[in-house]
């Protein structure tokens, strides 16, 4: 167990259990066991590697996938040319792509980084006296006000004065906190959530203008179809100059899902599964299991999504482990559910796989064969 709490972290609403997050070790992997070693497992132990394996393969990630290198180098570049003093105003960010494409891990994973480095080179306390948090990271949920965004902060914090005070103040205490806390990056993860109709969008609008311009921090805005909710558009959406200032001053970044219709993109996707098939602990995997036997397939099921493909890998895995099947076929796979979106334009690419129309193999690796 590695001394990780269970399931710390799981909503990391609060400074404590975000720091558990960035302070937790790695995960140790499980030892990869012949099938003799496996059979001769007292009952007990053999309980316990069965129970470390399905932990282990509950949360194998986060993979350095070149979505998430090439995002954190920007946010690298964003945060760090963000430390200009004074009253400049800081560049804000906003990760906007579909759902399962693996922002929040990738944003998380940076915040993690970003906060040992901060703590390590500044200390854990602020010159005040004050606890020093780099980050300050809130996930809203449906439908959530521009109060509950500011009571969300002060959560974050654990400020006594959440229950009770008005929106605006709210907001002050919020930005009491992030000074007196020496915040850096603030992230607002799902901020589609916020409530964005017609008549509050500009309300919305100039909310967040207000926090990137007094709240000495770097914005991070991390949703779905934000740009649709003229957040960068240069004022379009609702007419208002107010939007036009928000959309100048924030960098937006993509995070695409794997495509094969470049090599490149072959290679890349290889390159995920042949990462991805090191930390499988099935006692007859080989090497090739996923990348080279499984590749079309598992294209065809998440269709470059990693959600998708982390769903599907994780339960076979499970499946793969209690059937004692110890290994990932597809027709195991087809036995396993993914979500629905992944499903249906998983029939389409069948469809070309099948008459060669396409194919998620470099060439490369194709010729060789
Ligand atoms: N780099 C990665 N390595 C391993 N798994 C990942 C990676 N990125 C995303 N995932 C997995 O994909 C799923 C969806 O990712 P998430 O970050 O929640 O996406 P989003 O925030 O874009 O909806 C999660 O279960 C996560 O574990
Ligand atoms: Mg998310």
């Amino acid at each position: 167990m590695n001394g990780r709490p269970l399931l710390a972290g799981a909503t990391l609403s609060r400074k404590e259990d975000f720091k558990a997050f960035a302070d937790a070790p790695r995960r140790r992997q499980p030892d990869l066991l012949t099938p003799n070693r496996l059979a001769a497992l007292t009952t007990s132990a053999r309980a316990e590697y069965n129970r470390d394996r399905r932990e282990w393969h509950a949360n194998l990630g986060p993979l350095r996938t070149p979505q998430l290198t090439s995002l954190h180098e920007d946010l690298w570049d964003i945060v760090d040319s963000n430390q200009q003093d004074g009253d400049k105003a800081k560049g804000a960010v906003a990760v906007d792509a579909f759902p399962g494409l693996g922002k929040t891990t990738a944003v998380l994973a940076f915040a993690r980084d970003f906060h040992r480095r901060e703590i390590a080179e500044h200390g854990a306390f602020t010159a005040q006296g004050h606890e020093r948090w780099p980050v300050c990271r809130v996930g809203l949920t449906g439908n959530t006000g521009m109060k509950d965004l500011n009571r969300a902060i002060l959560e974050f914090f654990g400020h006594p004065g959440r229950q009770t005070s008005t929106a605006a103040q709210l907001g002050l205490q919020a930005l009491d906190c992030v000074l007196s806390c020496e915040v850096r990056l603030l992230i607002l993860d799902d901020l589609h959530f916020l409530k964005w109709r017609r008549t509050s969008g500009i309300e919305v609008s100039n909310h967040l203008k207000w926090i990137a311009n007094e709240f000495p921090v770097t914005l991070l805005k991390v949703g779905v179809g934000l740009a649709d909710k003229g957040l960068f558009s240069e004022g379009e959406a609702l007419g208002e100059t107010v939007l036009a200032q928000t959309g100048r001053r924030t960098a937006r970044l993509d995070m695409p899902p794997f495509t094969i219709d470049t090599e490149q993109g072959r290679r890349q996707w290889r390159q995920l599964l042949l990462a991805l098939e090191q930390r499988i602990v099935l006692i007859g995997a080989y090497p090739g299991m996923l990348a080279d036997d499984l590749s079309d397939y598992l294209f065809t099921r998440s269709t470059g999504h990693i959600g998708s493909l982390m769903t599907l890998i994780n339960r076979g895995c499970q499946r793969a482990q209690r059937t004692g099947a110890e290994r990932l076929t597809r027709d195991l796979l087809d036995h396993v559910r993914n979500d629905e979106a992944a499903e249906q334009a998983r029939h389409e690419l069948e469809y070309a796989f099948s008459t060669g129309k396409a194919t998620s193999r470099p060439q490369s690796v194709r010729t060789l064969r």
